[in-house]
């Protein structure tokens, strides 16, 4: 264009990505420049049509490129900033994160090497099978599971018994319980669900831990999920009697809901939810929120779920393979430092456990909040797919909690926090109590299966509230959003390691005195 001539230097050497550059700058997919197109296609718009610049019978190419030659021999500098300074804009890192997993998967492919000519092949499927089952006649967990319908029919049954119905004439039928009754029997219910299990794991010797924090983890989800049926049918129950409190003032007939002059699709209204099936699909499904009318997809699409089904399959398997080969042994090996209290060899233990403790975590988290809960809902035509939010860019600690796991903090807000506040409780008091709640699931499903109380687990959940004040009051930006990595990466390793040596010195100290070698 006209000013190219008077400021042409500076347009021209722009071949970087830069972001808020106010000119455009063409550039081709090689990266090499092409600035006169420009005043080339304007030349060329003739009525309506663009004539390629480029094209031998252009009248203007032959002067126009031996005037750049000469341009370009005459001035050769403009004002321009280094890259790497904030103040030139760039923003295309690309490159740098490319070199980044190309240095992670070198420097991971040394530690496989060495790993791998240090202990041998460690994976065997077969111990898999054992850390289930202790005794191959005796299958404790999914017995225990399978009583957990007595549980979930206690809670149907109870709100049957409570529900409300809206008879002809605004009268409302009472249930045969009343709401205190009711609310005695749920407490007893959900009481026993989280007690019972307990019970069992204690007292049955053919339970083995792994098979315990199964068992646990389904109650555990039972439990939140009867809570969530219980709140919503109550607020149903409420919700009928001020409506029939309208209705019988007004004396106006309900009238049917219609979008766009055509009935709307059949939804399901209380108490017509309080049935086996609509029970049912609940428990199976990937939320621990009730609903009585859940979003649901059109179809079952069959590549989804077999893409789904191929993950939770592989990632199940390498799940199990990092930490047969990798995570054990160094664990194994961490024990001696950790005696000794020989604290520089623990420093290093515990960030030689990091790498693969976050690894696993990582892949655990795809293979539950993507591909299995992805396959759940495709299977179930659930329509609500938001299991996660971007976590990975939190820049406060409250922000990773209240993304990275979101049928819990839908659960948390829903029936726990939001409630809190309505009654005027304070919102640090709220948050505090939403962390003790989530502390005590976290050490019940860590300590119970090991029959050990040790409370590392809601010490760590509780660490979260001072770091989150830490990270909120000092971190910014980049800054929290790195202190919220190091607290992943470095605080998780802390707790397996404290768990892990506690169990070691209880169970097999006295029948190695020794304890295992230190490689
Ligand atoms: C404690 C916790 C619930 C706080 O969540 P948060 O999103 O930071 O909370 P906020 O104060 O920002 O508010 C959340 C909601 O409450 C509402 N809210 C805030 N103050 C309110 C008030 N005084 N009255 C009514 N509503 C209020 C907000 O509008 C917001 O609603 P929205 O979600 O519809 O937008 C969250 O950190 C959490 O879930 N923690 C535990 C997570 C956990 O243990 N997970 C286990 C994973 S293994």
């Amino acid at each position: 264009m006209g000013d190219r001539h008077e400021k042409g230097p500076i347009n021209r050497k722009r071949r970087t990505t830069i972001s808020g550059a106010g000119g455009v700058t063409l550039k081709h997919a090689n990266g090499k420049k092409s600035d006169a197109p420009c005043d080339a296609i304007e030349a060329n718009l003739n009525n309506g049509k663009i004539k390629d610049p480029n094209s031998p019978d252009s009248p203007s190419r032959k002067e126009k490129g031996k005037h750049e030659s000469i341009n370009d021999r005459i001035s050769c500098h403009s004002v321009q900033e280094s890259l790497l300074s904030s103040a030139s804009g760039y923003s295309n890192y690309r490159g740098i994160l490319n070199w980044c997993v190309v240095m992670l998967v070198l420097s991971n492919a040394r530690l496989f090497l060495e790993n791998l000519i240090k202990y041998g092949i460690l994976v065997d499927p077969i111990q898999v099978v054992s850390l289930f089952l202790k005794d191959p006649y005796s299958w404790p967990a999914p017995c225990l599971v399978i009583v957990s319908n007595v549980f979930i029919m206690a809670a149907l049954y109870t709100e049957r018994r409570l529900s409300v119905l809206l008879r002809p004439g605004f009268r409302l039928l009472q249930g045969t319980f009343s709401e205190g009754f009711g609310m005695f029997l749920h407490i007893l219910n959900l009481s026993t669900i989280l007690c019972f299990p307990v019970a069992t794991v204690l007292m049955v010797c053919s339970m083995t831990p792994v098979g315990a924090v199964f068992a646990l983890g389904v109650y555990t989800i039972i439990f939140l999920k009867l809570y969530s049926y219980r709140d919503v049918n109550k607020w149903c129950r409420e919700m009928r009697h001020a409506k029939a409190r309208t209705l019988s003032r007004s004396h106006s007939c309900p009238s049917v809901p219609r979008a766009n002059g055509t009935a709307v699709q059949a939804q399901v209204s209380y108490p017509g939810n309080l049935t086996h099936r609509d029970l049912y699909y609940f428990m199976f499904a990937p939320t621990l929120c009730y609903e009585l009318n859940f979003p649901r997809s059109p179809r079952i699409r069959k590549r989804f779920l077999l893409r789904r089904l191929f993950e939770m399959l592989f990632f199940m398997q390498l799940l199990v393979g990092l930490i047969q080969q990798w995570m054990v042994p160094t664990i194994q090996n961490s024990m001696k430092p950790f005696q000794d209290m020989d604290f520089s060899r623990m420093v290093e233990r515990l960030l030689k456990l990091a790498v693969p403790n976050h690894l696993i975590w990582l892949i655990f988290f795809y293979w539950f909040f993507h591909s299995s809960m992805n396959f759940v809902a495709e299977l179930m035509q659930f329509g609500d797919r938001e299991f996660y939010k971007d976590w990975w860019n939190s820049e406060t600690v409250t922000y990773f909690w209240a993304n990275w796991n979101i049928p819990v903090h839908k659960w948390c807000l829903r029936h726990f926090y939001k409630p809190m506040l309505k009654r005027g409780v304070s919102k640090w008091a709220a948050q505090t109590a939403v962390f003790l709640l989530s502390a005590f699931f976290h050490e019940y499903l860590v300590s119970i299966p090991l029959k050990m109380f040790r409370l590392w687990a809601f010490m760590g959940m509780m660490a979260q509230i001072p770091l989150a004040w830490f990270v909120g009051r000092f971190l910014r930006g980049n800054y929290g959003n790195a202190a919220v990595w190091i607290s992943l990466i470095i605080g998780q390793p802390i707790a397996v390691l404290m768990y892990v040596h506690d169990y070691y010195v209880l169970h097999f100290q006295e029948s190695s005195p020794q304890g295992p070698a230190h490689k």
